[in-house]
């Protein structure tokens, strides 16, 4: 069974040591993913962070059961996600809404922006037939686009206006989770800004729970009350946003934090050494041939994800204290 939240709620999921590999030529295999335990509660805001090729968008298509674990359990509630029929796949297709990484590839170029946002409400048989043209109006005025746009098609719109479609028709499902993969990236900072302030009020107003995906940590804080951080398959440290930022345990969040506020570029000034390839893993811990506080057993036992004092989880062998 998944472990209770500390209100008695069950979580709305929980990965339970998910794995998941890829196979490569030659029979040999990409672990994408590792011992992954995760919950989220209702309500709840959850930043996965890492490097790119960490598994962040691995993890998330997991969550979502657009792939299948390699092992582990994938459970939404009390239920497990492999367990799905084709109705409760179509439910949970509502109540969990991904907003894809490629905003502008995800949504179909010959429909216009009504018709994207109508799709979900109809698909679902959320609203009459008659009752749809105010809805739509509706969804852009959330998310703070005019009705103007009604008519146009993706290609007519700007990157930050194509993401708040993206948002707008996540919304339409009257989703419990909004799941965002790398949502602001590649935008202007000032577009950046007013749509992480259009997700966080979402949140707050509606009581979303929100799975945001970033390699940007300054932008985690901002969102999100719970940060995972993620290395070569693995969450090497997971907890509340706050006390992580004041205090990381894991030398990998300490070295992105040196990083900080961005650390999609390469890390050579605070981390040292090559990011080992995950179809080919050291013995030991992941992280140890870019560790500063490596030791002599950090080559033989590979730390999984260890809960400290009950509220932290760390998957190191000796975990950092205040410096
Ligand atoms: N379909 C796939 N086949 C083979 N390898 C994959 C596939 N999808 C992802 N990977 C590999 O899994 C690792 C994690 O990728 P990904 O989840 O996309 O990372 P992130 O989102 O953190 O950048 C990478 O090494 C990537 O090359
Ligand atoms: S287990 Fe050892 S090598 Fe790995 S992060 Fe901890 S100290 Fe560094
Ligand atoms: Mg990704």
């Amino acid at each position: 069974m998944p472990p209770e939240a500390a209100s008695g709620e069950l979580p709305l999921f929980s990965l339970l040591d998910v794995e998941k590999s890829f196979p490569l030529e030659g029979g040999r295999q990409l672990k994408a993913l590792d011992g992954i335990r995760l919950t989220l509660a209702p309500g709840e805001s959850l930043a996965l962070v890492g490097e790119s090729g960490s598994g962040k968008s691995t993890l998330v298509r997991v969550m979502l059961g657009l792939e299948p674990a390699s092992n582990g359990r994938v459970m939404v509630g009390a239920a497990d996600l492999s367990t799905f029929d084709a109705a409760r796949k179509r439910q949970f297709s509502r109540e969990v809404a991904y907003i894809y990484q490629d905003a502008r590839g995800s949504l179909n170029p010959r429909m216009n922006v009504a018709g994207l946002l109508a799709e979900p409400v109809r698909l679902h048989r959320l609203r009459d037939e008659r009752e749809i043209p105010g809805r739509v109006d509706e969804l852009l005025a959330q998310v703070g686009l005019p009705r103007a746009l009604r008519y146009s098609y993706p290609s007519e719109l700007s990157g930050g206006q194509v993401r708040r479609v993206a948002v707008a028709r996540a919304l339409a499902c009257e989703p419990r989770v909004i799941v965002a993969d790398e949502s602001v990236a590649g935008l202007d900072v000032s577009v950046q800004a007013q749509l992480l302030n259009l997700l966080r009020d979402l949140q707050r107003d509606q009581g979303l729970a929100m799975v945001f995906v970033t390699h940007d940590l300054g932008v985690a804080s901002y969102l999100c009350e719970k940060v995972a951080v993620m290395y070569l398959g693995r969450i090497v440290e997971m907890g509340a946003t706050r006390e992580i930022l004041a205090m990381p345990r894991h030398p990998y969040t300490r070295g992105l934090m040196q990083a900080f506020p961005r650390f999609d570029a390469p890390l050579s000034v605070s981390l040292q050494g090559e990011i080992p390839s995950p179809a080919n893993l050291p013995a030991g811990c992941r992280f140890r041939s870019r560790c500063a506080y490596a030791r002599g057993d950090c080559a033989q036992i590979d730390p999984p994800q260890t809960l400290l004092d009950g509220r932290r989880s760390v998957a190191c062998l000796y975990p950092l204290y205040l410096a």
